[in-house]
């Protein structure tokens, strides 16, 4: 089985980080969202990985590239983002005639697809889709099961969703897929949708099975769910501690990396702290993910995702924040006193 995994579209609802990094990109627990994708993927024994490209090109195959990854890759151009189906078209020649796991990038899953890849198998129908429930299904492409549990109907973002069941974003699917995917049509928002073209297998009489997510998922599409993905991953995470602790207090679960000092400073879990930083009279409590080379003194910080290169200094008390890279935050120090700001484009601050 092959895995199609895909890496695109312009992450608006994540602006301004999504201005400089492709959303896929951006950290929960210090970690790339897309490397939990490719490693779920290669735990279900996938060799061969095409990733779906789309704006910031070049960045995510130097991300993708700087691990020695246990499988194959190729990276496939998608262009003009035109929806999911649209991206499986795009990727026929990879695809070939073989049968393959489509996972949206964004998605996080805590219990990975092996058992759903397992249950692909031995069920053999020409899709398995997984699906989770969701408090507003309205966000999403919805299913509506029979009493057996198998798929009648599938709707993209429905005003009156005919469950709560959510499609999660990863799909099994048989080569078939290609021609439903050649057979539907644009939607109202000018994209070839994926429900559309299981829809079409529906409609043509091939078999669709569902499979429903156990544990936690999650679709990082929006700032409070990259903070909602930190807080899963980090709750489960075993302390690791690398860097050099002096007069401070750690408590919990927490990962200190390589590089890094604590100083005067109390650490409290679960928490990861990138290489090379440093911490210096500050409070870093729970559900916080430090990037690599950062520093923060006199702050307090908590329930935040700082990413590489940020500086805090005397910044106060910091929650439930996305910071992303190379951030300066600093106390005035001169007059006339006030806040003052450098920030981009539709970036929020909350003082
Ligand atoms: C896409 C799919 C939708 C699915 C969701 C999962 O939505 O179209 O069916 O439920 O991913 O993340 P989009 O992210 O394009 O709004």
């Amino acid at each position: 089985m092959k895995a199609l995994i895909l890496s695109g579209g312009h992450g608006t609802r994540l602006r301004p980080l999504t201005y400089s990094q492709q959303k896929q990109l951006i950290p929960v627990a210090n970690k790339p969202v897309l490397f939990y994708a490719i490693e779920d993927v290669i735990e279900a024994g996938v060799g061969e990985i095409g990733i779906i490209l789309g704006p910031n090109k070049e960045q995510v195959i130097e991300t993708v590239n700087s691990v020695d990854w246990d499988a194959e890759i190729e990276f496939i151009y998608q262009g003009e983002p035109k929806g999911l189906a649209h991206a499986i078209l795009v990727a026929e020649e990879f695809l070939g005639n073989d049968e393959f796991v489509m996972y949206l990038g964004d998605n996080i899953l805590r219990d990975g697809i092996v058992d759903h890849s397992e249950k692909f198998k031995n069920l053999d129908p020409d899709s398995l889709i997984l699906l989770t429930e969701v408090e507003e299904p309205q966000r999403f492409g919805v299913a509506d099961l029979d009493e057996k549990g198998r798929v009648k109907k599938l709707i993209e973002k429905p005003k009156v969703p005919p469950s709560n069941f959510a499609l999660a974003g990863i799909y099994f699917f048989k080569p078939v897929i290609l021609e439903a995917c050649k057979s539907i049509k644009p939607s109202w928002r000018n994209e070839l949708e994926i429900t559309d073209a299981i829809q079409w297998l529906i409609d043509n009489g091939y078999r669709v099975e569902a499979s429903i997510v156990e544990g936690w998922w999650k679709d990082t599409g929006k700032p409070e769910d990259i903070l909602e993905a930190n807080r899963l991953i980090l709750d489960g995470i075993t302390s690791k501690m690398e860097g050099e602790i002096t007069d401070s207090k750690i408590m919990g679960r927490v990962i200190i990396s390589e590089g890094t000092v604590i100083k005067n400073s109390t650490v409290k879990g679960p928490c990861i702290i990138g290489e090379g930083c440093e911490v210096v009279d500050s409070y870093i409590g729970p559900f916080t993910s430090i990037g690599s080379g950062c520093t923060v003194v006199g702050t307090e910080i908590e329930d935040s995702v700082v990413m590489d290169g940020s500086e805090i200094y005397n910044a106060g008390r910091i929650v439930e924040s996305l910071i992303g890279k190379n951030v300066k935050i600093r106390e005035m120090d001169m007059m006339p006193k006030g806040h003052r700001f450098i920030v981009g484009d539709n970036s929020e601050m909350t003082l």
